[in-house]
Order: C-alpha cells, then sequence, then structure tokens
C-alpha cells in the first residue's frame, strides 16, 4: 500500500505523541519479531496455580510459538520445560493438564524422564559407546508464582518477575487475600480478528468508556477512577457501585473496587469487587491480525453465586461484546488508506493519573518500540 506522508500539523506532549504506525499491526514480519523479542524474552502469564498445585500436576502451554509445560516435582517444586523429547523430538505431553506419573515416559522410543528434567532410562543406552545419559535431560524454562498465577520465561536470564513489578503482588493480595486458593470457575474464549496490541491498547485507556460502556460508567464512581503507569504494569482503579449492572456485593468484602491491572505483555489481573472474585483475560496472538483472548474467572468454589454469575453474564454479554466489537473495528481501520499517516495522535495530558488519558497507550506502546529495537 502507498505510504501517505502528512506531517503533524500540532506537535503533542509526551515521548510518542502519536500512535505506532498502522503496518506494526498488520506486518506478518512485525509480528514474528515480537514473538523474538517480547514473547521469548519476557513472563507469559499461562495459568492460575491452581492447576498445577499439587504435586506430579501438570499443564501444557504455548509461549512465543513454542510448546512447553510446566510440572509439579515430588519435591513440590515447580518447574517447567519444552515440551519435546531430546531423542528426536516427540512431544512428551498431548496438549492439556492432569497428573504425571513418577516418571515421564516419551510416547515415542519410551525415553524415561525424572519430573526434575533428569534422564533416567534409554532402552539400550548402555549398549553405546559414548552415550551418557547426563547430557540428554529435558531443555527448561524459567517458571514463576505471582499473584496466583503461572508465568513462563523462555530467557533462562530473566529477571524475576517480582522485582520487575514490585508492589502489584501485595495489592493484588490485598484486594483478594485467599489469590492462591481460588478455583477456576469460568472461561469465556474468542478468537479476535486484531492484533494483540489492539486488544491491548483498548484495555489502556477508558476514554472510550463514556462512549462504549455505559453500563460500566454507570457501576463506578468515575470521580475516583485512577490510571497510573507503574513500570511494567498500570493499575485503574475507581470505587464502585453495589446493585448496579455489573457489580453486586456485601459491603464488608475486602474489594469494593474496580481494581484492573495490565501486566506487560499481555496479561490483565483483574480483582472485581466482592470476596474473592479475580478475573484473568490471557491475550494470545495467533498471527498479525488474530488474537485468543481467555477470559478466566477464579472464585472460592468453582459454581458461582448468584452475584458471581451476574458479574459473569455482565462481561460476557455486555462488556466483551462491546470491545470486541471495538478492536475488530480498529484492525479494519488500520488497513485503511483513509487513516492519514498510518498514525493518530495520543492525548496525555499533564495529569498522569487521569481516566480520560491515553498515558497508559504511550506507555506500552514505547515498550513494544523499545523491544523491538532491543
Ligand atoms: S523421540 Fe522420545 S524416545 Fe524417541
Ligand atoms: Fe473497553
Amino acid at each position: 500500500m502507498d505510504q501517505q506522508t502528512f506531517a503533524p500539523t500540532c506537535p503533542l506532549p509526551g515521548e510518542l505523541g502519536y500512535t505506532l504506525p498502522a503496518h506494526y499491526y498488520t506486518s506478518p514480519d512485525i509480528f514474528e519479531q515480537e514473538k523474538r523479542t517480547i514473547f521469548a524474552r519476557n513472563w507469559i502469564c499461562v495459568m492460575h496455580r491452581s492447576q498445577v498445585a499439587e504435586n506430579n500436576q501438570y499443564a501444557t502451554a504455548s509461549v512465543a510459538g513454542e510448546n512447553v509445560f510446566v510440572v509439579r516435582g515430588r519435591d513440590g517444586v515447580l518447574r517447567g520445560f519444552y515440551n519435546v523429547c531430546p531423542h528426536r523430538a516427540h512431544e512428551l505431553f498431548a496438549e492439556g493438564a492432569g497428573k504425571a506419573k513418577n516418571v515421564i515416559t516419551c510416547p515415542y522410543h519410551a525415553w524415561a524422564f525424572g519430573l526434575d528434567g533428569k534422564l533416567i532410562h534409554v532402552r539400550n543406552g548402555e549398549n553405546v559407546p559414548g552415550f551418557c545419559k547426563d547430557n540428554a535431560g529435558l531443555t527448561p524454562v524459567r517458571v514463576e508464582e505471582f499473584c496466583g498465577l503461572i508465568f513462563v520465561n523462555l530467557d533462562m536470564n530473566a529477571t524475576p518477575l517480582a522485582e520487575l513489578a514490585p508492589g502489584l503482588n501485595a495489592d493484588i493480595r490485598a484486594r483478594c487475600p485467599d489469590v492462591d486458593k481460588l478455583v477456576p470457575a469460568v472461561r469465556l474464549s474468542y478468537t479476535m480478528k486484531a492484533n494483540w496490541k489492539v486488544v491491548v491498547d483498548n484495555y489502556l485507556e477508558c476514554l472510550h468508556c463514556q462512549t462504549a460502556h455505559p453500563a460500566l460508567v454507570d457501576s463506578i464512581n468515575m470521580e475516583t477512577y485512577r490510571h497510573v503507569v507503574h513500570g511494567i504494569y498500570t493499575s485503574q482503579v475507581g470505587q464502585t457501585r453495589s446493585g448496579s449492572e455489573a457489580f453486586t456485593y456485601d459491603g464488608d468484602a475486602p474489594n469494593t473496587d474496580f481494581a484492573a491491572y495490565w501486566l506487560w505483555p499481555n496479561v490483565t489481573l483483574n480483582v472485581l469487587p466482592g470476596d474473592g472474585n479475580y478475573g484473568v483475560f490471557y491475550m494470545f496472538p495467533v498471527d498479525a491480525d488474530t488474537t485468543i483472548q481467555h477470559f478466566e474467572f477464579y472464585f472460592r468454589d468453582a459454581t458461582p453465586t448468584e452475584e458471581q454469575q451476574q458479574l459473569i453474564d455482565y462481561y460476557k454479554n455486555v462488556l466483551k461484546p462491546e470491545d470486541l466489537s471495538i478492536v475488530e473495528s480498529v484492525q479494519r481501520g488500520l488497513k485503511s488508506r483513509g487513516y492519514r499517516n498510518g498514525q493518530g495522535p495520543l492525548l496525555v495530558s499533564d495529569d498522569k493519573t487521569s481516566a480520560i488519558g491515553e498515558h497508559g497507550v504511550q506507555h506500552f506502546q514505547q515498550m513494544v518500540l523499545d523491544a523491538l529495537a532491543a
């Protein structure tokens, strides 16, 4: 497509006065770069800890296009590995989760590994001169538990997540003290025709709430709504109104705020009003134009209460359709010749806590640019 160029006529404050160029959201080449420079080097949230809370429990996940699994050993230690046999590359686990035996046996030629990844047994290995089991264990990935969730990092030298996001864990636990003990209650899944960054951009501003989410605005006291950037995460917090379309809860619940946190690069942690209402929204990129999103709700009990069902129904029937329509429309619009010079102005005021500022979007887009340049 021809690239028209329009010089900005009205300089804007901030380091990045304009959005990322449109082709960052549509180019397969940039998507491949992002896999290498963002998804293979950062902490990617893959599941709630309840999936691997007990010894021998395992679960597979996809990170930066890589098939990995996490498993809790007989020693209680959680470890992660690429889901590939070092012999001739068969996958060790089929996609899913379950309880592993004490030994992981490859389905192809039955090489056997401990839950710590060490190779234990190779049929015919003892008859092969020079073959050494010590050099043929599983290839590890980094794993961390954080905010009740499991994160994987393919970069073995990565800084621990708790150091990168100081304060987030404490804030989540203050609002949801039993975050580790919750269990998955409901998963809503969507395949969206939108780049993952369009979905994140949309989460990182509430400028659109007034026009797109009337019920949300009616459920939150927007005078109290604050949106703050904290390094690799942001917080959007506002007092809510019980008995509104979205939220109903007891007044003595540990959290009565709408408390929504985005954590770089592609997950949001939402402590919703009530007692133990945790919604984690995963955005898994498929290709430049497609993102799979899972809304997972974790409660004390797998069966939602009446109030929790109201919350789920609000997300499922109201909020999600509103945002789905937005992000797919933006993805189409980003390909339009009429989208001026392929960038739009970001409205960032001096108030970096404003509910209607685009400072969160600006921060995220700068992180994307920095990662791609690294
Ligand atoms: S590929 Fe796994 S044992 Fe051969
Ligand atoms: Fe929205």
